[in-house]
């Protein structure tokens, strides 16, 4: 049987729609959820409607590196290993600084660290062939492209897991944790497709474009959340925006067909290579996005 493709976030909004445009290409799938309940219909929902396709539930929560490590243990002791990791999940904060249970930034510890976390231990055991997927977004890099949301800053990622208490706590700072948060989503699939191609072992990173319609804007004030979601039909017609099914079949490409192998290594939006910020490419930032999570993550080096 096909090694399954793991996806995070499986729950809702681009996970869940490529789940299905995974299933519906005959793809057997691991649904990796924080909410196994939640997770264990979706699985139904899609064993019905894709009779045959092999769905299978793991519960973890990206936040939590004990709950990380568990599941890639488990995984391990199992040997079962995917043949693409899909680093979908994610969330945005917008008051104030939230930290994880393990005291790091939230928006970092779980777009970043616990995928780091997942994948340190796993990549060794990829079969050749296999990809990693990560998720970018022009937030990264602000400006009009980014529909005005505000560029990444980089200080260094150890103040970024551990902002100091007098750090600013405004919507507008959680907009630069987010996108700061994706530009290492971006820089990480750039470090893991050079630590690893040479056994075979690929990265990309997906910018999905804007898509008003997920619940990622869950934190946001009710009433900037129904503006949001009035103005959702004329949005997703401008330039960079995009339905959630648009994106899922995008992302179910990159992830699974042999077509997308030549724009592994790169950032890729609407099937095609794009630049990413000249921040992104700074020498020295993957290894230390890398390196720090791999230490503060208690893992021991791999890949190096
Ligand atoms: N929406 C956009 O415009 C946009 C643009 C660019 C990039 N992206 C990226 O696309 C990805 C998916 O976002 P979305 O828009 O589909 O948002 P969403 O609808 O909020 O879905 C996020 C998913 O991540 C899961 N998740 C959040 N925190 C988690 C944790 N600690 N452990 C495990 N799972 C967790 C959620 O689980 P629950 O269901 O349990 O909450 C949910 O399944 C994210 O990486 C996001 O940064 C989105």
């Amino acid at each position: 049987m096909t090694d399954p493709i793991l996806i995070t976030g499986a729950t809702a909004g681009l996970g869940r729609a490529t789940a299905f445009a995974l299933a519906r290409e005959g793809n057997p799938l691991m649904l990796v959820v924080r909410d196994v309940d939640r997770g264990e219909k979706l699985a139904s929902s899609l064993r019905e409607a894709f009779p045959g396709v092999p769905v299978s539930v793991r519960g973890a929560d990206l936040s939590d590196l004990s709950s990380v490590r568990s599941l890639a243990e488990d995984l391990i002791r199992d040997m079962e290993f995917p043949r693409t990791i899909v680093c979908n999940a994610g969330l945005q904060v917008v008051d104030g600084i939230q930290r994880s249970v393990d005291g790091f930034e939230l928006t970092m510890a779980t777009n970043v660290l616990g995928h780091v976390a997942l994948l340190a231990p796993l990549l060794d055991h990829l079969r050749p062939g296999s990809r990693v997927v990560t998720l970018g977004s022009e937030t990264h890099r602000g400006g009009l492209k980014a529909f005005g949301f505000p560029a990444a800053r980089w200080p260094d990622m150890t103040t970024l897991l551990h902002p100091p208490a007098d750090a600013p706590t405004g919507s507008s700072a959680g907009q630069v944790r987010y996108s700061t948060s994706k530009l290492a989503c971006i820089v990480l699939a750039y470090e893991i497709d050079r630590r690893w191609k040479d056994r075979g072992v690929r990265a990309v990173s997906f910018d999905p474009g804007l898509m008003p319609a997920t619940g990622l804007a869950r934190e946001y004030h009710p009433a900037v959340r129904a503006i949001y979601s009035a103005l959702t039909p004329l949005l997703v017609r401008l330039p960079g925006a995009k339905t959630v099914q648009e994106s899922a079949d995008d992302l179910a490409w990159l992830a699974s067909s042999a077509d997308a192998e030549g724009l592994m290594g790169q950032y890729v939006g609407a099937r095609r290579a794009q630049q990413s910020s000249s921040l992104s490419y700074r020498e020295g930032l993957g290894a230390e996005i890398w390196d720090t999570c791999v230490e503060v993550a208690g893992i021991e080096p791999v890949g190096a």
